[in-house]
């Protein structure tokens, strides 16, 4: 791939998913992207960018880029503390401030194939606090691939490797070698295809309580980090928390959200009533 191809597909990415090709990555972009350009018969990585932006299928195709270019990596039970936070500090704390409502929404935003949704709706249905309340867990990804997986919710023992063997037996059933969450887990759960950088399309997510964004936004630069937060910003209710993977930080990024220091974790949180001070 010569630079100005790099760039020029880079730059087409950027726009539609937030995702920087880094230069000292180009050749595992070139090998993943490869297969695309002989199913098209185009001779060149700057033919394939001309097909994405002025072909009648260039955005189905940018689709089937963005496919090949996501990182899908995750599993049940992942960032064990941050969840003991979660469900030993925030869901009891919810569960008095939503108590008048009686319902809980909690989204998780890049959910990949949906062990973390599964997960969520694990730990609300174990914590007991919310027996006849509405609760729902919504899962959204970019990718139709993973969706259409977390629907199917099948999973590899190595989905379960953080699981403990407890919560296996209770909220799993077994089928031959795989591994499926039980009706009363998947009946919590539901899921989407949104893509984080369209914000007006996220405005039908409707208000949550609770995001979880983790491990999704460490491949965004800083402006689209910042225009995800504002999408996050307007959805979460007054007081809703925003959780995010441990090696993310919101310092430089945003000043809009106020930390809160658990004692297993920090978290953010959205002021109940106006802007955090910077
Ligand atoms: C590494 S996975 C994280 C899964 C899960 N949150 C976890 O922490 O285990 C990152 C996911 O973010 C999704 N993603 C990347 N860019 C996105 C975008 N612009 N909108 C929505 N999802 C996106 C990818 O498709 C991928 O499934």
């Amino acid at each position: 791939m010569r630079p100005e191809e790099l760039r020029e597909l880079g730059e087409l990415l950027y726009d539609h998913c937030g995702i920087r090709l880094q230069a000292e990555l180009s050749y595992v972009f070139e090998r993943r992207l490869q297969p695309r350009l002989q199913l098209l018969a185009l001779p060149s990585f700057g033919a394939y960018a001309r097909y994405l932006r002025h072909h009648p299928e260039g955005s189905a195709e940018l689709e089937a880029a963005v496919e090949l270019l996501t990182t899908n990596e995750t599993y049940f039970f992942r960032e064990p503390n941050q969840l003991r936070a979660f469900s030993d500090e925030l869901l009891p704390s919810l569960s008095q401030e939503r108590a008048a409502e009686r319902r809980l929404r909690i989204w998780s935003a890049g959910c990949s194939t949906g062990e973390e949704c599964y997960t969520i709706a694990i730990l609300l249905l174990r914590s007991g606090l919310f027996g006849g309340w509405q609760t729902e867990v919504f899962g959204s990804d970019i990718s139709r691939r993973v969706i259409a997986s977390a629907r199917r919710a099948e999973y590899s023992a190595s989905a379960l490797r953080a699981t403990d063997d407890e919560l296996r037996r209770i909220y799993f059933e077994t089928r031959g070698a795989r591994f499926a969450p039980r009706e009363a887990v998947r009946a919590l759960v539901s899921f989407g295809r949104q893509n984080l950088l369209e914000a007006p399309g996220l405005r039908g997510v409707g208000q949550m309580d609770v995001i979880f964004c983790r491990n999704v936004m460490i491949y965004f630069d800083l402006a689209a980090r910042r225009r995800v937060l504002e999408s996050f910003l307007e959805l979460l209710a007054p007081g809703g928390y925003l959780l995010l993977g441990h090696s993310e930080s919101l310092i430089n990024v945003t000043a809009d959200f106020e930390l809160v220091h658990l004692r297993n974790d920090v978290v953010y949180r959205k002021p109940a009533r106006g802007k955090a001070s910077p």
